[in-house]
């Protein structure tokens, strides 16, 4: 396929990979004759200056694509912004539709690993097997100070039922919990499918004893889980945040944590990453890790995959999957 282009003359289409992505998504762009620079840790300013020269972006969380860089990159052969994951709060999406960019994103690959995650610190935070194993390690054999509680019988209150909140919800319902679920843009049969009781936030809010959110962060989501909403929660629940930073106003989630409304918190994700909030992190009942919904060894190979797959599939015959800013179009 190179020689092919090499031998007619055909100017290659350039992509630009600017963070870590598997060996065989990189060998499947190769191999269709894609011409590929890797360069992970880019700036925005280094971004600027080396948009024009791209056909196409494959992104992770790594960077942050704002708007100065989409209009350096229209102005010379940017058509494509492919990111290798679900979440492109990283991505100014409606600046790239303005100018005709179109950005993709993979919604299936990390799916498994995200709530098998939320899961984890599901379960961390209803029994604290990290303190425990702590404790240990430093030489103390101590079975009275990390007595649990059990999921089994209690309510989770999900908001959030897209395609991780859907597998949160399955497994939790293998754990015999309770599963109430908040999506305003469901249809009835969708929680009818799953056999979840659907919910008002309200319910959600005053029902739980697990709160876990799946939405992506936008305007609307954003600081949807504060001071007020804490308020209406039963003493003792338990929060779970595997989906964005935002979410979850981290300073309301402190003042519950410290008074004693909110038992244990598990994080993944924050509103700054690496987190600023360092008294939240330090707290003894939060549960925290380093934004690894994503991090195995499955999903970064599915996620590179298909960003490879839809890139070659944009680049070469011009047909555009999973788009995420309503262009359904290929700029020539
Ligand atoms: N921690 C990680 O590494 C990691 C990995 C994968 C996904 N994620 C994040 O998890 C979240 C869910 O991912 P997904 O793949 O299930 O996405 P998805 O698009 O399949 O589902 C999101 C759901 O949220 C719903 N929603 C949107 N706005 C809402 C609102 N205001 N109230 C209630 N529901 C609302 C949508 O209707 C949709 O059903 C996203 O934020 C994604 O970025 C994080």
């Amino acid at each position: 396929m190179l020689d092919i282009f090499k031998n007619f003359g055909v100017e290659k289409m350039k992509v630009l990979i600017t963070d870590e992505i598997s060996a065989s998504a990189l060998e499947i762009m190769k191999s269709s004759g894609l011409e590929l620079d890797v360069k992970v840790g880019l700036k925005e300013d280094e971004l600027i200056s080396l948009a024009p020269n791209y056909d196409a972006f494959v992104i992770r969380s790594g960077v942050k694509i704002t708007a100065k860089i989409l209009e350096s990159g229209a102005n010379g052969k940017l058509k494509i912004i492919g990111r290798a994951g679900v979440g492109v709060d990283n991505v100014d999406k409606d600046s790239a539709k303005a100018l005709g960019i179109v950005v993709e994103n993979t919604p299936f690959g990390n799916t498994n690993a995200a709530a098998e995650q939320t899961l984890a610190l599901m379960m961390l935070t209803a029994r604290p097997n990290y303190l425990a194993c702590k404790s240990m390690k430093e030489g103390k054999w101590d079975r009275k100070s990390f007595e649990g509680t059990e999921l089994k019988a209690k309510t989770l209150g999900l908001i959030g039922f897209g395609n991780v909140g859907k597998k949160v919800a399955k497994v939790a319902q293998s754990l015999e919990m309770n599963v109430l679920v908040y999506d305003p843009f469901l249809a009835d049969e969708k929680f009818k499918e799953l056999n979840v009781t659907k919910a008002e936030l309200n319910e959600i809010y005053t029902k739980s004893d697990y709160i876990t959110v799946h939405v992506p962060l936008t305007d609307k989501t954003k600081n949807m889980i504060s001071d007020e909403q804490f308020d209406k929660m039963k003493n003792g629940v338990r929060i779970l945040n595997v989906a964005r930073g935002g979410v979850i106003n981290e300073n309301a989630l402190l003042t519950a944590l410290n008074n004693g409304k909110v038992a244990s918190a598990g994080l993944d994700v924050y509103s700054e990453e690496p987190p600023l909030n360092k008294e939240l992190i330090m707290h003894n009942n939060v549960i925290c890790t380093p934004h690894l919904g994503a991090s195995t060894i499955e999903a970064q190979e599915n996620v590179g995959l298909e960003v490879a797959e839809q890139m070659v599939l944009a680049l070469n015959k011009k047909e555009v999957k999973n788009c995420v800013n309503g262009l359904s179009k290929l700029k020539e």
